[in-house]
């Protein structure tokens, strides 16, 4: 193990999805079991003491791969030489809220954060946004970044995804890992359009294997809409599950798949998503950098779910104008 540590970058340190996600990375499940890591954990200033307290912990776990950790209220001292940020620092919704509800209370954190990722991390940083509402969060980041490449910002969308796999599974009887090209389209809110279009099952289309009745009135709602299920039945918002998914996003980002994943990514105007709208799209990624899946013929019913979105996400856009350069 000759390499330099990696710097990672986590917000929200003393919230509840850090105190799964940062067990994760210190245990190498994103740059692998042979890369030293740096932690900066970034807090609010009420919020530095409960951190300090999730640092001790973290020590205590002895990790093989922990060299440093630094505890901080300072964006400029957290995002110094960061290659990777997790920017997961922001409230939670509440029963009977849509994330976008959010937008008021946590847009403002994205900007300076964003503005300090431009003037201090490392040129191969990369941004995952997990901060709700996530697409317009990241959108808000990247615009606060003009000299960092838009798609370095990311949010995600990618438990939308495996929640998607894991409906099919249970519904067909079989592993998520039977299951390619499924995507999850737009939004990480309820108007996200869960799609199996494309998808396959053991190699066969998972379309000829479920009922349209079910694909259209119970498993697409019950996907979007399963993060309100969460908060209604655990009493908070989902928690170690999206921590699992932010592992999930960055590793393959950091280490490639051939598989589709989903993440939300910059547009680049394809399938009518307006450029520079933080948009879920099928991806796979390679030499480090995610890939939009490009050339897929969409039906009428793909467009309109997809329209849905881009209309919902340029609503949030014109809504945080005055934070966006
Ligand atoms: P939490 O309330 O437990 O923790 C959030 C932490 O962020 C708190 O410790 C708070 O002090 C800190 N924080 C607030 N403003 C900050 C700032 N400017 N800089 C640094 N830290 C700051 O919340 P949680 O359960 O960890 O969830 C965090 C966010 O993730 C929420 O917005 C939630 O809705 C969102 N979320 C997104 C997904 C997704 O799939 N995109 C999934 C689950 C949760
Ligand atoms: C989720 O999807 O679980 C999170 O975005 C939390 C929420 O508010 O639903």
């Amino acid at each position: 193990m000759t390499q330099n540590p990696v710097k990672i970058a986590v917000t929200g340190a003393a919230g509840n999805i850090a105190y799964s996600l940062l067990w994760r990375i210190a245990a190498g499940d994103v740059y692998g079991r042979d890369t030293p890591i740096e932690l900066t954990l970034l807090e609010i200033p009420a919020a530095v003491r409960g951190a300090e307290g999730v640092a001790m912990e973290l020590n205590d776990s002895a990790f093989p791969l922990l060299r440093n950790i630094t505890v901080t209220d300072s964006a400029d001292v957290a995002f110094d030489g960061a290659n990777a940020a997790f920017l997961v620092g922001a409230k939670p919704r509440g029963a009977g809220e849509e994330r976008a509800d959010l937008l008021k209370n946590n847009g403002g954190i994205f900007g300076p954060q964003g503005r300090a990722i431009n003037d201090r991390a490392a040129d191969d940083v990369r941004v995952l946004v997990v901060g709700n509402p996530a697409n317009t969060n990241a959108l808000i980041a990247q615009r606060n970044a003009p000299d960092v490449p838009a798609e370095r910002f990311t949010a995600l969308m990618r438990l939308d995804h495996s929640r998607a796999l894991s409906q099919l599974a249970e519904k067909l009887g079989v592993l998520t890992t039977d299951f390619e090209n499924v995507v999850v389209w737009g939004n990480h809110s309820a108007t996200q359009f869960p799609d199996v279009t494309f998808a396959t099952v053991k190699g066969e289309p998972v379309i000829e294997k479920i009922d349209h009745d079910w694909y259209v009135n119970e498993f697409i709602p019950r996907v979007a809409k399963r993060g309100a299920e969460i908060i209604e039945v655990r009493g908070k918002s989902s928690a170690a599950s999206a921590a699992s998914a932010a592992v999930d996003h960055m590793r393959d980002w950091v280490q490639g798949t051939e598989r589709w994943a989903s993440a939300a990514l910059p547009s680049d105007g394809s399938y009518g998503i307006d450029e520079g709208l933080v948009a879920g799209l099928p991806t796979v990624s390679r030499n480090g950098s995610w890939e939009i899946v490009q050339g897929l013929e969409l039906n009428d019913f793909q467009r309109e779910m997809i329209a849905r979105n881009v209309a919902e996400l340029k609503a949030e856009r014109d809504a945080v104008a005055d934070l966006l350069p």
